[in-house]
């Protein structure tokens, strides 16, 4: 089993970045955790950030034929891009949609998610726990999927 994390946009400035928001860690130490509790698991995690919404749907687009489920926090993106949302529509594999930051408890603007409605489920507001949250729901719904 193996599982794809897509962290969007800005994310790999975690550590330095209104860190009253999203928290002293950074992008490699969500990555470890990952790598961590996907040992646990027993399922490979590879972890990419990508800046570019065309990247982005790019690799959603070429998961199937490498990975099981799919984790992504697509960052600002989330609010917008009809592109991703349409990219994980078209996946065939369940997608967890990840925020560390609770997006309903900031500014209007960040309420809308356009890839929720797509995406098996998403998990909002817990740090680096959301994704650890994503990993654990990620790993259920392959489950689910085989048996
Ligand atoms: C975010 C929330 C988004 O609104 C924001 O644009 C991000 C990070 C989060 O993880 O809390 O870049 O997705």
């Amino acid at each position: 089993m193996k599982i794809l994390v897509i962290h969007g946009p800005n994310l790999d400035l975690l550590g330095e970045r209104e860190i009253d928001i999203y928290g002293k860690f950074t992008l490699e130490e969500i990555n470890s955790a990952l790598q961590k509790l996907g040992k646990e698991l027993n399922v490979a995690v590879e972890a990419v950030q990508l800046s570019g919404e065309g990247e982005i749907c790019k690799q959603i687009g070429s998961a199937r034929q490498t990975y099981n489920a799919i984790i992504i926090n697509p960052a600002a993106y989330t609010h917008y891009s009809v592109a991703i949302r349409d990219a994980v529509a078209a996946c065939q594999l369940p997608v967890v949609e990840v925020h560390l930051s609770n997006i309903y408890a900031r500014e209007e603007f960040r309420h809308k998610s356009v890839i929720a409605a797509v995406a098996a489920g998403q998990i909002s507001g817990f740090g680096i726990n959301s994704y650890l949250l994503a990993l654990r729901a990620a790993v259920g719904l392959i489950g689910q999927k085989s048996a």
